[in-house]
């Protein structure tokens, strides 16, 4: 429902006052006590207060004059009008039952020289079957996927709790799609290559919900006016050998890295599937000191969200980079499917996985292999 009027807002009054007081609206899952970022688009104190005392006091309109002009419920795109669409040409079936490995779709850009991105948006056709999509950026003469065919879905089928091989890329990832996070941009000056000839790559992760259906995935993208200064790059670490016992209610789960070059921190993106309850990202210095970074308490697998850092930070090479999950696998965890499971990594929700992505911003110069080539 748009809250964007009076009317549209009274027969909600109650149901807002809820939200806002027990913070469930509007979504927000970052700890305050660690980091500031740029989206938190939590409420203060004063906030809340505001609307409760308002909706206590009877709801009432105020005077129409004070109330900004109206506006229509957006259409079309949340960043603005596209430079460029990409549009799978032909709809993805997804069927009412049965488990759908992730599909695969390539859609040339035909770009003839280097682009920079600074604003991208995935619009899924129908939003209720998505769970995830990963927008890939495959450069030209491509040696990944090379024999799978243009513009057709296909899949990858992981095997035995490891990912197929061949679904592995050095890759750029354009963005992540989740629910509740279908958009995304970078500060001023920084933006996302995509070299003359590049393929854009989406790994769709479809989820059948009892009814035929199709999908028809599309992504604007808006360019940088100008040649950023920096280019982000979106990277990942994470942990894929685990084994969640059944029943356990807190089990961590943790993965650690070094940064192999300096870099500009610009946002965290943490992902876990259903039985998934809390994500820290850690930075740990030299002399052992941790800091938190980022911190989501009660993650939601249907609110994934990304965290833009009100500050970006430079690193130096050598930053020592901690991730660390919790995993709620007891029958109290409402979202948990089946609490009697030896949980393991894996493609589909009902089993898990571990990743924390995070945007960095380089050198203009530099791609994503070349980052992670270690100065001696
Ligand atoms: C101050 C800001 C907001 C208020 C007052 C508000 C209020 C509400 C209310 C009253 C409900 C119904 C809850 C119920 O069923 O009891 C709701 C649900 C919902 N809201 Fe909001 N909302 C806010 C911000 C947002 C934002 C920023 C988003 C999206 C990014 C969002 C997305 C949703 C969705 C998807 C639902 C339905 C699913 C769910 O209950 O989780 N809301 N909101």
């Amino acid at each position: 429902m748009p809250l964007l009027t009076y009317p549209g807002v009274r027969p909600w009054a109650k149901a807002i006052r809820d939200a806002v007081l027990t913070r469930r609206m509007p979504p927000w899952f970052a700890d305050p006590r660690f980091g500031h970022f740029a989206n938190d688009r939590s409420l203060s104190k004063n906030e809340i207060e505001t609307i409760v005392e308002w909706v206590d006091a009877g709801a009432a309109e105020g005077n129409p004059k004070d109330a900004p002009p109206a506006r229509a419920w957006p259409a079309g795109w949340s960043i603005g009008a596209p430079d460029a669409i990409f549009e799978m040409p032909e709809a993805v079936r997804i069927p009412a039952k049965g488990t759908i490995e992730y599909q695969y779709v390539i859609l040339p850009t035909r770009f003839t020289d280097d682009k920079w991105v600074e604003k991208v948006e995935v619009q899924p056709s129908d939003r209720s079957s998505v769970h995830h999509a990963v927008v890939y950026i495959r450069e030209s003469d491509p040696t990944w996927l090379r024999n799978q065919p243009i513009g057709r879905p296909f899949s990858l089928p992981a095997n035995n709790h490891r990912p197929n091989p061949a679904s592995l890329t050095t890759s750029d990832i354009l963005m992540v799609y989740t629910p509740g996070n279908s958009s995304d941009g970078w500060p001023r000056g920084m933006a996302k290559k995509i070299k003359a000839g590049s393929d854009l790559v989406l790994q769709m992760h479809y989820t059948a919900n009892g009814k035929d259906v199709a999908d028809r995935t599309r992504i604007g993208v808006v360019f940088a006016k100008e040649p950023p200064m920096q280019a982000v790059l979106t990277l990942q670490m994470g942990n894929d050998k685990f084994v969640i016992p059944p029943g356990d209610a807190n089990f961590r789960i943790a993965v650690s890295g070094t940064l192999p070059n300096q870099a500009t921190l610009i946002s965290l993106f943490p992902h876990m599937h259903l039985r998934g309850k809390r994500f820290e990202y850690l930075l740990v210095e030299p002399n052992g000191r941790i800091e938190t970074l980022l911190k989501v308490n009660d993650y939601d697998f249907n609110w994934q969200l990304n965290y833009r850092l009100a500050q970006p930070r430079v690193l130096p090479a050598g930053t020592r980079f901690q991730w660390v999950g919790y995993f709620d696998n007891s029958p109290n965890n409402p979202r948990n499917p089946d609490p009697k499971a030896e949980v393991r990594f894996g493609e589909q929700s009902w089993e898990e996985m571990m990743i924390g992505f995070f945007d960095m911003a380089v050198d203009p110069k530099i791609g994503k292999p070349a980052f992670f080539e270690r100065k001696r």
